[in-house]
């Protein structure tokens, strides 16, 4: 894993969206893996920066995003599809016939999530996948105990991620139970993950996946199994790591000498 502290979450979100532009630039026809909440807003305002005043083009890229709560519309406004659309796929070029988010009212889940699993790999497969990490270690709505394996499927959300989203909502009764999410083994799968991490609520849960051991209590400690993981971090997520000078000695270098 490559650990990349940086100072505050603003400095953080545009180093992300460099890398990830860098990838749409290589390959134009890119598959993003997206994923949605508070973390990943400063990367998307970037996105759009870059698209609108250089010219960074989004038409021929295809995106897939993790998840959505079971039972809520895509126009809902707590709809991860409407955030996704009010944040990101509304300001850039991406035509909506690329743009893939689970469908919380789908009838078959499970067919559903069949099929959303092959759509990933019709596309070719993820080729950067943006994350989040939950406070109690969750990647997409993959909570504490989830199968390292697992596939695209229906999921309990446990209450500490409820009460984490409730201010998304009017009350915490509103928060749905269920979500449709990616699973672990799908993410593992995506040529290369971008987990981004800020503020000091998620200092013991960063800490837990990237020096912790693997285990599904931690389903982000699953990327230490993954061969190209970039870990974006601001100072106070960052605070509980125990080699974080070695981390900061080992990017300074890079940045210095390319190695
Ligand atoms: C959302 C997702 C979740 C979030 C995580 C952190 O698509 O996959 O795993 O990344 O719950 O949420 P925030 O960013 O709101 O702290």
């Amino acid at each position: 894993m490559e650990v990349i502290i940086k100072k505050d979450q603003s400095t953080a979100s545009v180093y992300a969206a460099r890398l990830l532009a860098d990838v749409v630039k290589v390959k134009p026809h890119a598959v993003l893996g997206l994923a949605t909440g508070s973390t990943p807003l400063g990367l998307y305002r970037e996105l759009v920066r870059m698209h609108r005043e250089e010219g960074l083009d989004f038409s021929r890229v295809t995106t897939f995003n993790l998840d959505e709560y079971v039972g809520v519309a895509p126009t809902h406004p707590v709809s991860y599809h409407r955030f996704m659309n009010e944040n990101l796929f509304d300001h850039i070029n991406v035509p909506s016939s690329q743009v893939h988010v689970p469908d919380g009212l789908a009838e078959d889940l499970p067919g559903h999530c069949r099929a959303y699993e092959e759509a990933i790999r019709n596309a070719g497969g993820i080729d950067i996948q943006v994350l989040g990490i939950g406070s109690d270690g969750h990647i997409a709505f993959n909570e504490p105990s989830s199968s390292l394996g697992s596939r695209t499927r229906t999921k309990m959300l446990t209450e500490e991620t409820r009460k984490d989203n409730a201010r998304f909502f009017d009350r915490l009764e509103d928060v749905p139970h269920h979500a449709i999410t990616m699973g672990v083994g799908t993410i593992l799968e995506s040529a290369r993950c971008l987990m981004l991490a800020f503020g000091g609520n998620k200092a013991g849960a960063l800490a837990a996946a990237v020096e912790g051991p693997v285990t599904s209590m931690v389903p982000a400690s699953a990327l230490q199994l993954h061969p190209r993981v970039q870990v974006i971090a601001d100072e106070p997520a960052a605070a509980r790591l125990a080699l974080k000078a070695y981390y900061q000695q080992a990017l300074a270098r890079r940045e210095e000498t390319g190695r």
